[in-house]
Formats: C-alpha cells, structure tokens, sequence
C-alpha cells in the first residue's frame, strides 16, 4: 500500500509519514491490524508474505505492526536491520501455549521412546521452540511443509492443534499435536454461524484453519489470509461473505473488493472478537517508537538456529533446503 496521507487524516498519521521518511523506516502491518494502521502501512500482508517482504526491505528501520514473534521473524531473517514493534507486549495465545521448556521435554520423552520424527512448528511461537523445531510453517505454506516431511518420519505438529488437525485432513499425514489454539479463532460461534447462514443462504463462509473443526466443517473456503483474500478475488458479482477470522480482516478485502458485503462470525462471548494483542498498537505507539527509536527486537542467543529454520522452511525453494541436524 503505498505511504500516502490517510484518508482520516488526523495530526498523528501526519507525524508518522514525516517522522518515518526522516529515520528511513518502512512500515509492515499484518491483515489483522486495525484500518487505520493498515491503510498508513508501505506493506499489508499476512505472516508469510510480511516476513517475505521484510527481506527485500531497504531502509535501515523496520516497523513491524503485528505481535512479537513476527517481528522477532522480522529480525531474523534481516539481522542487519533495526526492527522495532510499537507495543512490546503484543504477545500471542499460541506463543503462550507452547513453553520451550515443556517441549523440550516432550521432543527427550519421544526420542526416549525409539520414535523418529521432525518437529514442524507454527511460525506463531517463540523463537526459542523455533529454535527446537526442524521446520517453521505458516498458514500460508503449511501444507507444501507437511508434504516435504520425508515419510519415515512422524510429524510433532506445534503449537496448534486445530491448524495441525486441518492439516492432517488435507494431505492424509498422521500428527503428534500440541495442545494449543489461538484464542481468537477458538470460540467462533457455531451456533451463530448456522444462525447467519440461515438468514443469508447464498452467503459464501470463509474461515481460516485456526478454527475448530466445528467451525470449519461449514465453511466453504478455509485458508490463511492472503488465501482468502484471494479466493473473494475470484468473485465479480456482488455476494455476501461471513468471515470467521479476525474481524480487521474485512477492511483488507472491503477495501480491496467494495462490491461485497463482508459479515464477521461472532464470538461466544464478544461479538467482536477482535485480537487483543494486535489491538495493543496504535497510531500514537507507532509514532512514538519511530521517534524514540524503542522498543528494538534485541538479537537473542536462540535467534541464532531459529533463523536458520526459518530461512529454510520460508525463504528456499524445495529443492535446496538443506537438512538441518535436529529433531531425529
Ligand atoms: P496468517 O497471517 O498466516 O493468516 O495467520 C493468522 C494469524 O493468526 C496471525 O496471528
Ligand atoms: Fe495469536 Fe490468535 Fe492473535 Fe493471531 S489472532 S496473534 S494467533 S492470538
């Protein structure tokens, strides 16, 4: 999206665009971002496209506009960069879910026990479990992940175990899965959902794979962000959608595609269910840290194998990932 003035053009964002082309900054922004800090971003996208983009980024300073373990990717795969993150604190229920520690256990229990397996972890994870695992995935490139796993190896699918069920649907492979979910997508409203469908028959649902197989079984489309944003492009005619994702969601494709009528799925117990992580930045917290140069992700001692499964399961083509020596 490029860097023009927003259309609610108010004293903040103005301060922002000045202070961004005086500190050589660019500003990536996740789908999940609220409309304002997504239309002021050089570059919207989801986990897989941001982290793309953050390596072909040429200014010295990085805003990432997303939770903690994207920047932390940010950084990673761009060590030379300085990668800043308006709200520190902008954690994630799946990160939370699966403690390093914990893991390792559970990897030494499995070896213990004579089984042979790669662990293929959600990029929604610290960088210390990256850092345990033999391949990174996100929604966006899980599948080809999963399919590249050599046969005589079972899968420890981490942390999500509703995108790893989805998975295990979708290319036949048997999983060991982690007992996590994401807090947002967990507690759609089924009820509501066939409720919605119910009043809107032609609706096309769309939902992404970190929603429970409830949810999922009657959806139309299921796929990640960008996945999605690409199936509403295949419609031209006016149609109604229920969205069962994040709800910041609907202003990337209204904006992208004003022909539609985008319905967010409720939540069980917020009609919104908006992420409260990706609400902790805002405008005001993303001028600030340009113009305090804080908070910095900090190069950690974990980044220095994370980065290397990262670079192998998102930036190589398949034929040249080389085999990394972990997980077996
Ligand atoms: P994607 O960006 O891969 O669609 O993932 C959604 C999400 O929950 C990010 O936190
Ligand atoms: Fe984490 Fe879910 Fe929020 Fe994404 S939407 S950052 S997975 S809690």
């Amino acid at each position: 999206m490029p860097a023009t003035l927003p259309n609610v053009l108010d004293d903040v964002a103005a301060e922002i665009l000045e202070l961004k082309k005086k500190v050589g900054a660019t500003i990536l922004a996740h789908y999940y971002q609220n409309g304002e800090i997504q239309e002021l971003a050089d570059i919207t996208g989801d986990s897989l496209k941001l982290a793309r983009e953050a390596t072909k980024v040429d200014s010295p300073v990085i805003v990432f506009c997303g939770v903690l373990f994207m920047a932390e990717t940010a950084k990673m795969l761009n060590p030379a960069k300085k990668v800043l993150l308006p709200d520190l604190q902008a954690g994630c229920s799946l990160v939370d879910s699966a403690p390093p520690d914990k893991l390792a256990r559970y990897q030494e229990m499995l070896r213990e026990n004579g089984r042979k397996f790669q662990t293929v972890t959600y990029i929604n994870s610290s960088a210390k479990v990256k850092a345990l695992s033999d391949w990174i995935v996100t929604s966006g490139n899980a599948e080809e992940i999963v399919r590249r796993v050599p046969d005589e190896y079972e899968i420890l699918f981490v942390p999500d175990k509703h995108l790893g069920r989805y998975l295990q649907d979708v290319t036949g492979r048997k999983m060991i899965l982690w007992d996590g979910s994401c807090m947002v997508h967990e507690i759609f409203s089924v009820q509501d959902l066939l409720k919605l469908k119910k009043q809107r028959p032609e609706a096309v649902t769309i939902a992404h794979p970190e929603c429970p197989q409830n949810v999922l079984e009657h959806a139309d489309y299921v796929g990640g962000t960008e996945a999605m944003i690409r199936h509403v492009g295949q419609f031209a005619e006016p149609m109604t959608f229920l969205v069962a994702t994040e709800p910041n969601m609907m202003w990337q494709l209204q904006s992208r595609f004003p022909q539609h009528t985008y319905l967010p799925v409720p939540g069980v117990t917020c009609s919104c269910n908006n992420c409260p992580h990706m609400a902790l930045n805002t405008l005001e917290k993303i001028r600030d840290c340009l113009r305090d140069g804080q908070p910095e992700i900090v190069w950690q001692p974990e980044f220095d194998r994370a980065k290397d499964v990262l670079a192998k399961s998102l930036l190589n083509p398949p034929t040249t990932a080389p085999v990394l020596p972990v997980g077996d």
